[in-house]
Formats: structure tokens, sequence, C-alpha cells
């Protein structure tokens, strides 16, 4: 187990496209776990290959409670079935104290592999769909900065390099 480097926002890395999984070796699930203890040790709920510098479509997230954790291991997740809306705060760990509310389906239909290569399919909402499309997004490049309106993303470029600074004074 180890804990990785993550990327921040501007990092080419996160705008890149992530590879698809053609098998789930011990690589693979090393990477997971490598990844999981990195999610929680940050904290955070989701994380994804390409936010630790590495384009490949798989991600980790737990949106459950610390009394009843629900941790999901998923490579090549897609998203099959959208519906509904919701407008809820986001965060990310490679946009480190900057946070922003997102439109997004209140409710998903998402088909990955788990860490056995199984293909599971299961429906998600609230807190957990809108995890699933932030980290799907990653795969592709995307930040949730990227989403939003151009005035906001205009205020987040004003106010980021000065976040970035604050943060890394921090660490
Ligand atoms: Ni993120």
């Amino acid at each position: 187990m180890a804990l990785l480097k993550i990327y921040h926002y501007p990092d080419s890395v996160l705008s890149g496209i992530s590879k698809p999984i053609d098998e789930i070796d011990d690589e693979v699930r090393q990477l997971a776990e490598d990844m999981v203890e990195t999610m929680y040790a940050a904290p955070g709920v989701g994380l994804a290959a390409p936010q630790v510098g590495i384009l490949r479509r798989l991600i980790v997230l737990d949106c459950g409670s610390e009394e009843e954790p629900e941790l999901i291991k998923a490579a090549n997740p897609e998203i099959l079935e959208r519906d509904g809306e919701c407008l809820e705060e986001e965060g990310c760990l490679s946009v480190p104290g900057f946070y922003a509310r997102i439109k997004r389906s209140s409710w998903v239909k998402v088909r990955y592999q788990d860490m056995d290569g199984t293909v599971v399919e299961r429906e998600a909402e609230g807190l957990l769909a809108i995890c699933f499309q932030h980290e799907i997004d990653h795969l592709d490049g995307k930040l949730f900065v990227d989403r939003l309106s151009s005035l906001k993303k205009g205020m987040f470029r004003k106010k980021y390099p000065k976040i970035l600074e604050q943060q890394q004074e921090q660490l």
C-alpha cells in the first residue's frame, strides 16, 4: 500500500483522456488499493486514476458514512442512463480549496467492472450519483470547474491561483 501524489489543476494530466483497462490484473488491483488509501487519507469521497497521474479508466469512491462505509472500486465505468436534475456543492482533491454548485443528473444507472472483472450494473442517486458523474468526468479529462458558467469560470480562474498558493504554504 502506498499514498500516491495527487495532481492539482492546471496540471495537463487532468485534461487527458484515460485509456480503457483491458484486464483487471494484480497491477490494476494494487493501483485501486493505493488510490483507496490516498482517497481516505486526503480525505475525499472519490478519486480517479488521472488525479494520481495515471490515464486509465479506474475510479474509487466511498459515499457511505463512517459507520457504514460503501467502498466501490470501478474499472471502465460508464453511465448507461440518467434522469432528474440536482444542484449540489462539489469539491475535488485536484482543485483544493474551491467549491461550487454544479448541475448534475440526480439519478444514474452505471456499468463497470469490479476488481474480479465481473460486470456490475447498478443504480445510484443522491451523493453517490453525483460522485459517479464527477469521477467519470475525470476519465474524460473534465473537472467540475469545467462545468461552471463562463462567468463563474472567470471568477474561479481569478481566485484559484491565490487559493493554491495558500494551500501550498500549508503543506
Ligand atoms: Ni474530482
